[in-house]
């Protein structure tokens, strides 16, 4: 170790892995943002929960700024080491910890993956409900830290409704047992719920007990063209009343041109300018409802044209329209959006939306996808091939910053589930107050004095 602070640490901690390697780095260094240079101090591993104690106490000696790692599959920059922090990641705390029958929790490690959590629970006939593509690598303590939404939200809700309970190192080192399981605990503040979405800046997640539930019953995927937008809301508004939803996902030709071009197969001919991707709970009563809401729908002039699944392989296929747009979209790096309205100001919105997009990027490729039935939509930006990076993001910077402006008007949220991180830092006060702000501020100075956790994520 040439650096004194780090020698100091693994003498310190003889068992814990260090990695100081430049390949090390730069893999542990990023997210899948790729716009900053990965350059960390160093990325400790630890693997235990006083290990973690450990590292936040010394770089609290040292004055060196930790980063809380998980899968790196943020979209934000949240994870991003680019100015000589210590990454501290969770991945070799993995295990299942507790299941428990009676309180249907199970739970697990911060550095288990989210996929390995839905094994876990199927293990016991349960499911662990909040889904989506990144279940591979993401990590639960990731997901608690964003306050993870994905492709059952509408059915389910986000991360922090299945939270029953955490285990976090908070900034000074101290162990903090928030809630234990719990369904009622009215005995003040719920600190809890203030660490879900929090971003790695109030603490680090090194445990977390999950709530389990029934699996949902037999289910049918439905993948639908549309002639409009408004449209969209129409269809939704139908397809909500008459079937009980699992999931309500959206994307444009421009998102399909993507997914197709990245292997995914078409499902429906002809040019669409959106299409849905539903799945609902499907009885024998509630298959014949589909068939007349999607009847309806036709006679409206609401719905174009659509598929229902005849299998699982089906299935999977339609999903893959939708969930592989992010990995087909990740070569071009695009500048995300990821924004959250109430349901019922979308169409507004959508109405001024659209008009200030059409005009500040007329020739770049703009792809619209995501969660409309929770009114979370994902706007990417991909760069031209004639406009230098730096050009690029000056540019969707400042359409941002319209965006941010126009979902101040409509009362929504500049991100509905991937977090502030660095990425959307500068546009935090369109969607909180200062005073809310400063009170966020205030709270971090009190679990984390020094600012040692995740600085320049969520604030400057
Ligand atoms: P990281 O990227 O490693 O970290 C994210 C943030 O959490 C950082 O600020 C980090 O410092 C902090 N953090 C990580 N671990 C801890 C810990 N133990 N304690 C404290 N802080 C910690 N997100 C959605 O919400 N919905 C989606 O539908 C969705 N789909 C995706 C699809 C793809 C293909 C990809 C690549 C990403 C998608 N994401 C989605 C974004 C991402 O997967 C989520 O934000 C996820 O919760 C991040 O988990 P992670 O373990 O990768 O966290
Ligand atoms: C999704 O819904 O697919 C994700 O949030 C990922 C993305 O926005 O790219
Ligand atoms: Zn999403």
């Amino acid at each position: 170790m040439t650096d004194a602070r780090l020698a100091e640490l693994a003498d310190r901690l003889p068992t814990l892995r260090l990695l100081t390697d430049p390949s090390d780095l730069e893999h542990y260094g990023r997210d899948w943002t790729r716009r900053w240079t990965p350059k960390p101090l160093a990325v400790a591993l630890p693997g235990d929960v006083a290990e973690v104690q450990a590292i936040v106490r010394w770089a609290n000696e040292h004055g060196v700024a930790v980063v809380p790692s998980g899968g790196r599959t943020g979209l934000s920059g949240g994870a991003v080491a680019a100015n000589g922090e210590l990454v501290l990641s969770l991945e070799r705390m993995n295990r299942v910890l507790d299941f428990d029958a009676v309180d249907r929790t199970l739970t697990v490690q911060a550095g288990m993956t989210l996929h390995a959590v839905h094994e876990a629970a199927k293990e016991h006939g349960l499911i662990y409900p909040v889904d989506f593509a990144a279940r591979g690598s993401c990590s639960i303590g990731g997901n608690v830290a964003t306050n993870a939404g994905g492709i059952r939200v509408i059915r389910y809700g986000n991360t922090r409704e299945w939270i029953a309970g955490l285990t976090v190192v908070a900034g000074n080192g101290d162990l903090l047992q928030l809630n234990r399981g719990l369904i009622k605990n009215s005995s003040g503040y719920d600190l809890r719920h203030l660490m879900i979405g929090s971003e790695g800046t109030l603490g680090i997640v090194v445990d977390a007990t999950l709530r389990l539930t029934d699996p949902p019953p037999p289910s049918q995927v439905m993948l639908l063209a549309l002639p409009s937008m408004d449209a969209l809301m129409d269809v939704f508004a139908l397809f909500r009343a008459r079937l009980s939803l699992q999931a309500f996902e959206f994307l444009t030709d421009v998102a399909l041109k993507h997914v197709l071009a990245h292997g995914a197969q078409r499902a429906i001919e002809g040019d669409h300018p959106y299409y849905v991707v539903t799945e609902f709970d499907a009885d024998e009563a509630a298959q014949d409802a589909a068939l007349a809401a999607f009847e309806h729908g036709m006679e409206q002039g609401w719905i174009s044209d659509g598929v229902i699944a005849q299998s699982e392989a089906q299935a999977a296929a339609l999903w893959r329209l939708r969930e592989g747009i992010t990995e087909s979209l990740a070569p071009h790096r695009p500048y995300k959006n990821d924004i959250s309205l109430r349901i019922s100001a979308l169409p507004a919105f959508l109405h001024d939306i659209q008009a200030l997009l059409g005009n500040a990027y007329p020739h770049f490729d703009v792809v619209w996808f995501g969660h409309i039935g929770d009114g979370n939509l994902h706007i990417n930006v991909l760069r031209p091939a004639d406009l230098s990076e730096e050009d690029f993001i000056a540019q969707c910077e400042h359409v941002t910053k319209l965006l941010a402006e126009t979902l101040q008007r409509h009362g929504g949220s500049i991100s509905a589930e991937h977090g502030i991180g660095l990425v959307k830092r500068p546009y935090l006060g369109s969607t909180r107050s200062a005073a809310e702000i400063a009170l966020m501020r205030g709270v971090r100075q009190v679990f984390d004095p020094k600012g040692l956790l995740n600085p320049g994520k969520l604030f400057d």
